[in-house]
């Protein structure tokens, strides 16, 4: 078993973090580009970087910062990750979800995990927010491979709903209330990290994704293993390759969500309550 998915390991994250004065959270929350602005509203928080937890993976993307903050907003205990890993910086999806087994030994039981995605579906936009009702990983990797600890969750794990139904119907409630309508669709989860090709992106299509990115699935997959609950809403900064006739930027991923993320920031105020 490698060293970051021991439940030893496991816990004495938890336990470091517990030795900080953080509070139980319930609520996880892993935020992509453009929401890391949430972590300024939350109170009496406490920030411990990621190099200072035992076993915590550090960052490598410039602007992707690395940090833990416990807290409270509207409410509600929760843990933030101020920095997430992503597969393509090279780490196994053991790694990249090691931080939600991490939440779940301190008390965690929903987590919100939103994303950057390239929209797929030709009847999205850039700027659309869609609500991940199930997802395709495609990253070739499953973060749950290798010897079982029954610990951790079964070796067998049932994924036929793997976003919660009940969260959908409380993030749809939560829009309507804010005259917002979220796009729904599927979520197609690959290595990266370059964009696709169109071919690529007809062949997803055909496979049934409405969104394409390059995380989630490997924290969703764990989320579940360990018994948690998820949300995932990807924030559609641009079309996919092949569907409009221009390149895909980062800049322009970066620029759509922070247009949208005024939008986003008041939903998922919103929606913390009800997880
Ligand atoms: Cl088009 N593809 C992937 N894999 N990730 C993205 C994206 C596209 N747009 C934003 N993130």
């Amino acid at each position: 078993m490698t060293n970051t998915t021991s439940l030893g390991a496991i816990q004495q994250a938890a336990e470091y973090i517990r030795s900080k004065g953080a509070e139980a959270p319930e609520i996880g929350l892993i935020l992509g580009s453009g929401l890391g602005i949430l972590a300024d509203l939350i109170q009496d928080g406490i920030s411990i970087p990621y190099q200072d937890i035992p076993h915590f993976p550090v960052s490598t993307v410039e602007g992707h910062e690395g940090e833990l903050l416990i807290g409270t907003i509207e409410g509600r205990k929760v843990v933030m990750m101020k920095g997430r890993f992503h597969m393509y910086e090279g780490y196994g999806p053991e790694t990249t979800a090691f931080p939600v087994r991490v939440m779940k030994e301190l008390g965690v039981t929903s987590l919100l995990v939103t994303n950057a995605a390239g929209g797929v579906n030709t009847d999205f936009s850039a700027g659309d927010l869609m609500l991940l009702t199930d997802h395709l990983n495609l990253t070739g990797r499953n973060p749950l491979m290798g010897p079982n600890d029954p610990a951790l969750g079964v070796r067998f794990p049932d994924m036929s709903e793997p976003y919660s139904r009940r969260l959908i119907a409380a993030a749809r409630e939560t829009a309507k209330a804010q005259n917002f309508t979220f796009k729904e669709g599927v979520y197609a989860g690959l290595l990266g990290p370059c964009y696709e090709t169109p071919a690529e992106i007809v062949m997803l299509r055909r496979l049934g994704a409405d969104a394409v990115g390059m995380s989630t699935v490997s924290e969703t997959i764990v989320a579940r293993h360990a018994g948690i609950e998820v949300l995932g809403i990807s924030c559609i900064t641009n079309m996919a390759a092949g569907i409009l006739d221009q390149p895909l930027s980062h800049n322009e991923v970066m620029e759509t969500a922070e247009r949208v993320r005024e939008r986003f920031l008041s939903l998922v105020l919103a929606l913390i309550p009800k997880m």
